[in-house]
């Protein structure tokens, strides 16, 4: 975690909350690499989400970082699942979609509406009228553009599913189990839904969507085992494998049987095209080894190498990166839900409904007003400031003058939750009055 700010030179973490710690064990056990400023610091106007910590973690982040500043094609794609009402945890995913387009990424969202009828127990037909009711005219009120912009439901895609289906010979079951902890009353429509999704995330790299190319998944850290089965489903569907050796040398491994001498003819061809001009081929162990190269070169020969296999009958799928971010905090403390309703703040709520739902929620004030004048307030455990952070204040010299002077005891909790009020009104109506058009701007989405 990046220490965004810093007081009297003692460095400190407005942005943290409560479980903080959590997503620290999160990034450890799971392998997912640290979203740190470097990564985000030179993007063009990076988004809030980005510079406070909310987007903690990734994989392969750099090569989206890569595309983005030597202005290279690359693809968003994310997924929805239709079921309620959205609230503004459902914001960020799309706060972060209409930033990745604003800087030139071609957008895709799934609408996961075989996994919503498979997990939450809708029809069909219903998880359609959240899409369209609910969701996408949201999507379209926040901002989100036309323009290279593909919204699709994952029952109605025929490229999606057949990739699901033939994604799968490279899965087992164990594999699933072990990452899903499915069981033997799991529902086959369920237990098929990871494959939909990595049907969903890697369907962007076929030459109809815009071919082979770094590809980032936006989403929030529960989703990591799908990003793990497409990642993991992407490699394995390889030609060719780039990688080091134990005796630390870079290679290229051709890793199937049929057309071994053009794979290694054409990689050659490939690799000095690249500039890389040491190579030793072994045709017996499959395999070319670059002695030029080096270990911060394996994305680009990757890369470059991975646009030749559907020459070859491959897909040459880029493994697609993620970034994952926290989680809000109810209002009340516990998890943002739906099924919650003063948990959660709806994108549809009313000013008023909102404004009782903050002056109810959970701050971290002290029990009286001359207590919390002396002790001060603690920001980094109020859904108040939490509501700041994530969605109401752009501005973060602002931000951080309500963080010290909560902190001073300065700031007390009764203003403080009548200008989130005012925040929120401003931000709803904003979004209720760009709804009223949205619906007739559908089609323009839909593929
Ligand atoms: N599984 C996601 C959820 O529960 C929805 C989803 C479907 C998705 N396909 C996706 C997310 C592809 C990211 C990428 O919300
Ligand atoms: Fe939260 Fe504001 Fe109260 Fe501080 S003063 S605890 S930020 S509501």
């Amino acid at each position: 975690m990046i220490p965004v700010l810093s007081l009297d030179n003692m460095k400190i973490d407005p942005w943290s909350s409560t479980t903080y710690q959590d997503y620290t064990r999160l990034r450890n056990e799971f392998g997912i690499q640290e979203f740190t400023e470097d990564l985000w610091k030179d993007l063009p106007n990076p988004h809030r989400l980005l510079r406070r910590g909310i987007v903690f973690g990734h994989r392969g982040f750099g090569i989206i970082h890569n595309a983005i500043l030597k202005k290279k094609p690359w693809a968003i794609l994310t997924g929805l699942m239709p079921s309620g009402k959205m609230h503004l945890g459902h914001k960020m995913v799309i706060d972060e979609v209409i930033y990745y387009q604003s800087i030139g990424a071609d957008i895709f969202i799934a609408v996961a509406d075989i996994e919503a009828y498979a997990t939450r127990g809708y029809t069909m037909e219903e998880t359609k009228d959240f899409a369209l009711n609910e969701y996408i005219p949201n999507y379209i009120a926040l901002g989100l553009k036309p323009e290279k912009c593909r919204i699709y439901f994952q029952s109605k895609h025929q490229d999606v599913k057949d990739l699901a289906y033939l994604l799968g010979k490279k899965v087992n079951w164990s594999q699933i189990l072990a990452t899903y902890g499915f069981n033997g009353s799991s529902n086959m429509t369920h237990i098929f839904s990871p494959l939909i999704q990595a049907g969903d995330i890697l369907h962007v790299q076929l030459e109809k969507y815009g071919g082979i190319r770094p590809t980032l998944v936006p989403v929030g850290v529960d989703q990591d085992p799908h990003i793990r089965l497409s990642r993991d489903i992407a490699q394995a569907h390889r030609l060719y494998n780039v990688t080091v050796t134990k005796d630390n040398k870079i290679g290229v491994f051709v890793k199937v049987d049929k057309g071994i001498e053009s794979l290694l003819n054409d990689a050659e061809k490939t690799l000095n095209s690249l500039k890389f001009t040491q190579l030793k081929r072994i045709t017996d162990y499959k395999a070319i080894y670059i002695n030029d190269a080096k270990e911060e070169d394996i994305p680009k020969i990757d890369e470059t190498l991975a646009r030749i296999e559907p020459k070859f009958g491959g897909y040459g799928f880029i493994q697609p990166s993620a970034t994952f971010h926290r989680f809000i905090t109810g209002l009340t403390g516990e998890k943002m839900s739906s099924s919650k309703p003063e948990s959660a703040i709806f994108l549809t709520d009313s000013s008023n409904d909102a404004k009782k739902k903050i002056m109810n929620a959970k701050t971290g004030g002290a029990v009286t007003l001359k207590e919390q004048k002396k002790q001060g307030g603690k920001p980094s455990e109020c859904m108040i400031y939490e509501l700041f952070l994530y969605h109401l204040i752009e501005d973060d010299k602002e931000l951080k003058n309500i963080y010290t002077s909560c902190k001073n005891g300065e700031q007390m909790c009764g203003n403080c939750k009548k200008y989130a009020a005012e925040l929120i009104e401003k931000l709803l109506l904003d979004i209720q009055n760009k709804r009223k058009t949205a619906t007739e701007k559908i089609k323009d989405y839909l593929s």
